[in-house]
């Protein structure tokens, strides 16, 4: 299969990795351009490309840049991609450390996903934003191996889902449905499966006990509890 990945940061580069190394062929771009990701190129056995391109050759397109770049990418990014190619975001807001306050999704009315997904103007799918990129090439075993992390996948798109759950799985992981993008809060940062890396019954069960609606408690809670994190993370001069 032809991946395209838009960001060659931590995650993309994870993906990149991975996916080659299972026999797909992967285009990487960054803001830069491609002369600018020779050793990117070199690492994971991706082809470097501009956005566009990557975006017009994947079969399956990662969007995997920060929440705050969303909005810089290309207007005609999707132009010519079929409206059948699922587009996988892999955001996290981080406004302490990284994207600056956005209002807009720190009311509640809007998952992260749900924002990008405006900005785009395609259907998204959720997934891969609640693991360590470095994880994504080291964590993943086989189907059916004791203790394989689950990852939850989001999105209203259902074929597009089935498709990218399917890749989940191929990529060493067990997916699990976590509902419509309006539901994807359930994964997002400072909920307690966020950076887990926990086994398909324990999210499943953690999903029941949340719920399907986002309350104003749960909301305030995650919000605390991704502060607290991004304000460990630079005192430890994580960025
Ligand atoms: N790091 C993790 O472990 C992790 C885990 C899960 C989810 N996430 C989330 O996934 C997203 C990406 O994270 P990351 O850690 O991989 O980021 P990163 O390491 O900072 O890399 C960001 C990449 O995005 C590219 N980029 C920025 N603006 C762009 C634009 N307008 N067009 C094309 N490419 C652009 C950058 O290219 P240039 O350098 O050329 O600007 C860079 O290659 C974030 O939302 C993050 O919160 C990260």
């Amino acid at each position: 299969m032809n991946v395209g990945i838009i960001g060659a940061g931590h995650i993309g580069s994870a993906l990149a990795v991975r996916l080659v190394s299972l026999g797909h062929s992967v285009y990487i771009a960054n803001s830069r351009g491609p002369e600018t990701l020779k050793d990117v190129a070199q690492k994971t056995g991706a082809k470097a490309v501009t956005a566009q391109e990557a975006a017009r050759h994947g079969e399956i397109i990662v969007v995997t840049i920060p929440l705050k770049n969303i909005p810089d990418l290309p207007k005609d990014l999707f132009v010519d991609v079929p409206a059948d190619v699922p587009v996988i975001d892999t955001s996290n807001y981080y406004p302490i450390l990284r994207d600056g306050h956005m209002p807009e999704l720190e009311t509640g009315d809007l998952t992260e996903s749900e924002w990008v997904q405006q900005h785009l103007g395609r259907p998204l799918i959720k997934v891969f934003n609640n693991i360590f990129a470095e994880h994504i090439v080291t964590k993943g075993v086989a189907k059916g191996t004791a203790g394989r992390i689950a990852l939850p996948v989001a999105g209203d798109d259902a074929p597009a889902k089935q498709k990218v759950m399917a890749l989940v799985d191929e990529l060493g992981f067990d997916p699990v449905d976590n509902g419509g993008l309006h539901q994807s809060w359930r994964q997002q940062p400072g909920t307690p499966c966020y950076g887990a890396d926990l086994p398909a019954d324990k999210l499943r069960e953690l999903f029941n006990q949340m719920g399907t609606q986002r309350s104003e408690a749960q909301h305030a809670e995650y919000l605390a509890n991704h502060a607290r994190l991004e304000r460990d993370m630079a005192q430890k001069g994580e960025n």
